[in-house]
């Protein structure tokens, strides 16, 4: 199946995202596709990312503004400036339907060799950046009574794999605080999931898949014969969003070509 077919506007219109109030936090390798992804389908998209050159490329290139969305810049670590976000993009777009934390970094090395302030970073940046930002959309979608929500966990998140120390745990974190949400606000009418992803191919991944022998070696252990691209997570992210999932809530969806049945 070829899964580079851009999606339209009739199938905003049949997954009810046409015009719905986006923020994607993340606009690196799978944040950028689901930018591209969620306009495509004719939702206003805002997104926000520490590095102003990605923002600037997602806003110019995929003409986010003529689209009804926008850019920002700022570094989730921080949890005021998180909040704030949140809140300027729900003045600017009128309403909050979906929020996609996919805000990340990773670094592999054994655990000896993490310093404290390693450790600080990798749970800054992948857990409390998305609690900041999750707890702050939930207010706003909990008093509105509806709203879906979306984080970046991992395969990494139940594998104990080698050199992921701070990355693993913060992934096993992330999924946790999805299942208490989805069930706080399940209720209001909001639903929390996880996308866990096996490798995909994005600016995360390419430095160490260039190392000799990574990529067969990764490839071999996934069922489906290859690594992920990131339409592959596209697809299943406008699907926990759409009006076809109002249903499902606190799960941790593997994207992975099969990788965790083995
Ligand atoms: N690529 C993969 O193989 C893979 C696999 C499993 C899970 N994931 C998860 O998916 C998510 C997206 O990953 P990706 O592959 O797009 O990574 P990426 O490195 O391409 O993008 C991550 C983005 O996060 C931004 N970021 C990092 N620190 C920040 C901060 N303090 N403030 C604001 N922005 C910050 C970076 O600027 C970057 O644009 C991450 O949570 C990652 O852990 C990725």
């Amino acid at each position: 199946m070829d899964v580079s077919v851009a999606p339209n506007a009739s199938a905003g219109a049949w997954l009810g995202l046409d015009n719905a109030a986006v923020l994607i936090a993340g606009a690196g390798g799978i944040g950028r596709g689901l930018i591209e992804g969620f306009a495509d389908v004719g939702a206003r998209v805002v997104t926000v990312d520490g590095d102003a050159g990605r923002v600037r490329a997602a806003v110019e290139e995929l003409e986010l503004e003529r689209r009804g969305g926008h850019g920002l810049v700022g570094d989730l670590r921080d949890p005021d400036r998180a909040r704030k976000i949140v809140a300027e993009t729900h003045e600017r777009l009128g309403r909050l339907d979906v929020f996609i934390h996919a805000v990340g970094m990773n670094d592999r090395r054994p655990i000896l060799d993490y310093t404290d302030e390693d450790w600080r970073t990798f749970i800054d940046v992948n857990l409390n950046s998305a609690f900041w930002l999750g707890q702050a959309a939930g207010k706003i979608m909990c008093a509105q009574g509806s709203g879906r929500q979306i984080y970046f966990s991992s395969v990494a998140g139940s594998l104990a794999h080698k050199h992921h120390g701070p990355y693993a745990a913060s992934k096993g974190a992330i999924n946790q605080m999805m299942r208490v949400m989805a069930n706080e606000w399940a209720n209001s009418g909001v639903t929390v999931n996880a996308l866990a992803p096996g490798y995909i191919e994005t600016p995360l991944t390419a430095e160490h898949l260039k190392k000799p022998g990574v990529r067969p070696a990764l490839e071999a252990l996934v069922p489906a014969g290859r690594l992920g691209v990131v339409e592959d997570v596209v697809g299943p992210a406008l699907f926990l969003a759409s009006r076809h999932a109002a249903f499902v809530t606190g799960h941790i969806m593997y994207v992975d070509g099969g990788r965790t049945l083995i």
